[in-house]
């Protein structure tokens, strides 16, 4: 793993998004596996900037989101399709037909996660995968406990996640449940995977997932196995940590 101490958020968005700008370059087609939550929103506003000011050119980058709550619609505001759509999707130049995240609303689960794996598959697979980081540890929802084997499933949210996320909902109760997610296993077979992490509250979970054990308690813990991972973080995130990076 490499990691990467940037001063600010600001500056770790730019970092994230100049990385998946060199990808876009080098390969145009790029399969990109994207993440919702707060803190790509910043990376995200760049390579919007990108796209508009420098001409960035989404047309033949295919991608694949990380995950949904189940029981919301696409048009749902708190859905994570509503959320790419308002904070990316809508302002470059992707192409709908090239965009996928799982449904929110779905008759047989089995049979859609299947079916989400064998688009990536036919994809090529993810050429890079962006991610945040639970304050449990989670990357998707792959929540503490998540085999590190697991491919897309449905899961259920813990406490602290449901707590987190509440931000987002009028009240708690709200916050749907469960959601289908990426698995561990389905993330780590990106080529290249770039992870963010901004904040104290973030600092616990990254000191673990970065210099603990490699663990199904701390999912991101898995990462540290991957050839190709960049940890981007801001020094609040990277408080916690013993080593010299
Ligand atoms: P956040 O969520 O970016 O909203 O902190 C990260 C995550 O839960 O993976």
């Amino acid at each position: 793993m490499k990691v990467i101490i940037k001063e600010n958020y600001e500056e770790l968005s730019k970092e994230a998004a100049e990385i998946i700008k060199e990808a876009i370059q080098k390969k145009p087609n790029l399969v990109l596996g994207l993440a919702t939550g707060s803190t790509p929103l910043g990376c995200y506003q760049e390579l919007i900037r990108l796209y508009q000011k420098e001409g960035l050119d989404f047309s033949k980058v295919i991608i694949f989101n990380l995950d949904e709550y189940l029981g919301l619609s696409a048009d749902h505001p708190q859905s994570y399709n509503y959320f790419m759509q308002e904070n990316l999707l809508n302002h470059i130049n992707v192409k709908q037909e090239n965009f996928h995240i799982p449904l929110g609303i779905i008759k047989n689960i089995e049979k859609f996660c299947q079916e989400y794996e064998e688009e990536i598959k036919k994809a090529g697979g993810i050429d890079l995968q962006l991610l945040g980081i639970g304050s449990d540890g989670h990357i998707g929802f792959n929540e503490p406990g998540t085999p590190l084997n697991s491919r897309t499933h449905l899961a259920k949210l813990a406490e602290s996640t449901i707590k987190d996320n509440s931000r987002f909902f009028e009240r708690e109760e709200d916050v749907p449940r469960f959601a289908i997610t990426m698995g561990v296993q389905t993330i780590f077979e990106a080529k290249k995977i770039v992870l963010l992490a901004s904040g104290e509250n973030k600092a616990d979970a990254v000191a673990k997932a970065l210099e603990g054990p490699i663990t199904p308690q701390i999912t991101a813990s898995i990462l540290q196995k991957h050839p190709d991972t960049i940890v981007i973080l801001d020094q609040a995130a990277a408080s916690k940590l013993k080593g010299k990076y």
